[in-house]
């Protein structure tokens, strides 16, 4: 793994566009695979799970063409006949779950690894297993391998007995293939699922979102498309990543972002004292001191969790003391602890972090161990006195597109060793 050399301090003042959602992508490029023909996706971020999934299409002997500088990646989609996917290129990358709702969906049959992921938490998939017994799969779970096996699929109600973006995502593949209407209940509400509700649409499905249903009438016959084209929704967390970073370092302004998807947290910092200029697809954030906050992450439209820790750096320069209590993953944490390095004073009770605000930052050597911690590593380091080493940036690279790129252009000093 690489590490970041950060020399910090310096004022951040600049432009950074936002790229593609990495949970979006993620879920859009198997959905390709439930059709024949040429997907064309536009906005594809560059960041490093796109390889991942590039080398999975490459085991499944999938043709794609990938214009990285164009942010363009062509699928080429037919019959795939491997139905075992035992690999590591599985255990280490948590979005080719989607591969089940997709592979079930289509060929009624499937052999995978248990999908790993990053540490914050266990990352069960039951939901997912559970809505495919619902609509008539069998499922044989080892622990270290998954196999899915139908006669065929018929539509069926799925309730979730809580929301879930993974579960949401793979039972809409896996019903578009199912006899009938299946209706989801409690479906997660992510802009990420509407992306690709939208997709299947486009493909030629049928899928409706009413409220926290989702409704699909599952087709009959594998659909061929001629040739596609869809872009890929703005990402929501590195937009408000980058907004906190221009609050922590000098004048950010990020474009291409869709503020309605980022709100709920954008409208609390701004009636925090957050000098926050906001348009629909563009916010200039300045650097300011935001007041104290106790904050609780939800499902969306609330705080989400991904922002938690980013979002943490920010309020450990706060004016006052401020509280997180996570309820989505259980082992979000670990990076304040990490932080406690730079100077700061965080403390972790229950599924709480205290944050003390007012500190000053101080450089040091820190260790990643997910994305989003090493994330709020760098953006510390980068507002700290002195130098820091970021160990483990490779996290970053996961999903954060053309990140060297954008914090050079905004004047960061940072090299990559
Ligand atoms: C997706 O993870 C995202 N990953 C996560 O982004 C994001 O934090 C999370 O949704 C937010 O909910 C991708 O889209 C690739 P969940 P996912 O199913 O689908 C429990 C990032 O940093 N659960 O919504 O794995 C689960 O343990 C990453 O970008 C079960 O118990 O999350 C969690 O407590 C991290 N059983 C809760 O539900 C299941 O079968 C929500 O998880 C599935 C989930």
């Amino acid at each position: 793994m690489k590490k970041a050399i950060i020399i910090g301090g310096n004022e951040l003042k600049g432009e950074i566009k936002i790229d593609g959602a990495k949970n979006s992508v993620l879920a859009l490029l198997p959905a390709a695979l439930m059709v024949n023909g040429k997907v064309t996706f536009e906005n594809v971020p560059n960041i490093s799970d796109i390889k991942s999934f590039l080398e999975i299409f490459d085991y499944l002997e999938i043709d794609y063409f990938y214009e990285k500088s164009a942010a363009k990646l062509t699928i080429h989609s037919r019959e795939i006949t491997n139905l075992e996917v035992v690999t590591p290129l599985v255990e280490s990358f948590r979005a080719s779950y989607y591969l089940m709702g997709v592979m079930l969906g289509r060929y009624k049959q499937l052999t995978i690894s248990m999908p790993g992921g990053c540490k914050i938490g266990t990352r069960p998939v039951d939901y997912h297993l559970e809505g495919f017994k619902a609509l008539g799969a069998d499922v044989d779970f080892s622990g270290s391998t998954i196999i899915l096996k139908a006669e065929k699929l018929i539509a069926s109600e799925i309730n979730f007995p809580r929301k879930s973006v993974g579960a949401t995502m793979n039972l809409i593949y896996a019903a578009c293939y199912a006899e009938g209407l299946s209706v989801i209940k409690n479906a997660a509400l992510e802009p990420e699922i509407d992306d690709l509700i939208g997709f299947m649409n486009v493909l030629g499905f049928k899928v409706l979102r009413i409220q926290n249903d989702i409704h699909i009438e599952g087709m009959e016959k594998i659909l061929n498309v001629d040739d596609i084209s869809y872009s890929v929704v703005p990402d929501r967390i590195e937009a408000m990543s980058y907004v906190i970073l221009g609050l922590l370092t000098g004048e950010i302004k990020v474009t291409n972002l869709n503020y309605s998807h980022i709100k709920k947290l954008i409208d609390l910092l701004k009636a925090h004292g957050a000098d926050l200029e906001i348009s629909d697809t563009e916010i200039i954030a300045r650097k300011s001191t935001v007041k104290a906050l106790d904050i609780v992450t939800e499902e969306y439209p609330g705080v989400p969790t991904d922002i938690a820790q980013i979002l943490g750096v920010l309020l450990m320069k706060g004016d006052g003391d401020s509280v997180i209590t996570e309820t989505i993953f259980e082992n979000r944490f670990e990076s304040f602890i990490e932080l406690n390095k730079l100077n700061c004073k965080n403390e972790i009770v229950d599924d709480s972090v205290k944050i003390t605000g007012g500190r000053d930052f101080i450089g040091n050597t820190v260790i990643a161990k997910d994305l989003r911690g090493c994330a709020s590593l760098v953006f510390a380091g980068l507002a700290a006195k002195f130098q820091t080493i970021v160990e483990n940036i490779d996290y970053m690279e996961r999903g954060y597109s053309n990140l060297y790129k954008k914090l050079s252009a905004v004047g960061a000093n940072i090299q990559i060793i």
